[in-house]
């Protein structure tokens, strides 16, 4: 547990500021915010998880994207107190408890999608929201993958290597084992893949 902040009744608090409690890649978080702070400034300068990252601070770029209790929420328009108590998935969560990277996070690699330190995280989180959606019966073509990836965006590719990694972990979703389908590690995401 975060707690270098604490406790809140210190001296010289801001006004408002108060302690909030979360899930933050399964691992318990407390820390101090106030209520105009943030989420993504919460995960990475409260809760020490830099792989968030923000680029518009506008909500238009999809970089800061972030699983609050199973949903993409975008980050930077998200503020820390409205994911008090939730169950929150940064970039950092969805890979196996040892280290071992998503299905997704794998075929970024193998089809050369992976990006920029600023995108990548989002289009991660993004694709792990679509792959649990998967698992929980929803179906895509590449159209609607696409359609959905648009949600973030990237300045300087066509996106070719992010659908054709998505695709390509989608479509070995139907390969896996049966118990690691129905177990994702945190907030309905693709960990256990
Ligand atoms: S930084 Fe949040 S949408 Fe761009
Ligand atoms: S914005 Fe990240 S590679 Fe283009």
């Amino acid at each position: 547990m975060t707690t270098t902040d604490l406790p809140p009744t210190a001296p010289h608090r801001p006004t408002g500021e108060r302690v909030l409690t979360m899930q933050v890649n399964g691992e318990p978080v407390a820390a101090l915010a106030e209520p105009r702070t943030n989420l993504a400034d919460f995960l990475r300068e409260r809760a020490g998880r830099t792989g968030t990252h923000t680029s518009c601070h506008q909500g238009w770029c999809g970089a800061c994207t972030v699983l609050v209790d199973g949903e993409s929420a975008r980050a930077c328009l998200t503020l820390a107190v409205q994911a008090d108590r939730a169950e929150v998935t940064t970039v950092e969560g969805v890979e196996d408890p040892d280290g071992t990277l998503s299905h997704f996070q794998q075929a970024l690699i193998e089809h050369t999608g992976f990006q920029c330190g600023f995108c990548t995280p989002g289009f991660v989180v993004l694709g792990t929201e679509i792959i649990a959606e998967a698992r929980a019966g929803a179906r895509f073509d590449r159209d609607e993958l696409i359609r959905r990836l648009s949600a973030n965006i990237c300045r300087c590719t066509g996106y070719a290597g992010i659908v054709t990694a998505l695709e390509s972990a989608l479509e070995s979703l139907e390969s896996l084992e049966p118990a690691r389908q129905s177990a994702p590690r945190h907030g309905g995401g693709e960990a256990g893949a």
